[in-house]
């Protein structure tokens, strides 16, 4: 399984440290199922027993792109996992560089975690399916180094998960586009993750708030 924490614009370089730190000891050794993306302020040059991921970057190695990172910056960290279309970042614009950020990922063969999921209108409109397989019909749903995370956008944040059936038929639905690993992302927490992970064709969880202290992340892994 795998357990990837979104920790948002939370955390600063000092309390990163230290969640990396209980982390690393917690593990014990190197883990490439557990990813975790802190702010990049926070990022650590040091060795980890987990992956560090990237929540931004801009498709370039460097150059002319005041405030953004790229692939030069990244390098410096050793970092060679990014997310890709979380729907906070569409939100703030992203979604015309979901696919130049994509085929850079690619081409520098990062592990891309790519996030898909529909709002509650489209879920009522009965238009889900469709409208996630429009957000994948830009990326190569074959790149070796895909995991998709499904994230209904009503769930993040919320406290509430999506329903299981929903959930379940939506991940089913995916194993027909890609082979990628399919994550379930949207107030998975403490309660609610053994239900979740049980879900066939369930691949592991994406988790933001309930990641925040490392301790419970901590208690989500080892469940
Ligand atoms: P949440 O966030 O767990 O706080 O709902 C998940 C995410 O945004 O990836």
């Amino acid at each position: 399984m795998i357990f990837a924490a979104n920790l948002k614009c939370n955390h600063t370089r000092a309390s990163f440290k230290i969640y990396a730190d209980v982390l690393n000891k917690t593990m014990g050794v190197k883990c490439d199922d557990i990813i975790v993306f802190p702010p990049s302020i926070a990022f650590l040059e040091s060795q980890t027993n987990f992956i560090q991921g990237a929540q931004n970057f801009y498709p370039c190695i460097n150059g002319a792109f005041t405030g953004e990172l790229g692939k030069e910056h990244l390098d410096e960290f050793g970092i060679k996992c990014v997310l890709i279309g979380h729907s906070e970042r569409r939100i703030l614009g992203d979604e015309t560089l979901i696919k130049a950020k994509f085929d850079f990922a690619k081409e520098h063969n990062y592990k891309i975690v790519f996030c898909i999921g529909e709002d509650l209108k489209t879920k009522n409109s009965g238009k889900t399916l469709e409208f996630l397989k429009s957000q994948l019909d830009i990326i190569d749903l074959n790149y070796k180094n895909l995991i998709i995370a499904y994230e209904p956008i009503y769930s993040i944040g919320t406290g509430v998960s999506a329903d299981i059936k929903d959930i379940s038929s939506v991940l089913e639905y995916l194993t027909t586009l890609s082979q990628a690993p399919l994550l379930y992302g949207g107030s998975v927490n403490e309660n609610n993750i053994k239900e979740i992970l049980s879900i066939e064709n369930c691949g592991g969880v994406l988790v933001g708030s309930a990641a925040l202290k490392v301790e419970n992340f901590i208690k989500l892994i080892k469940g």
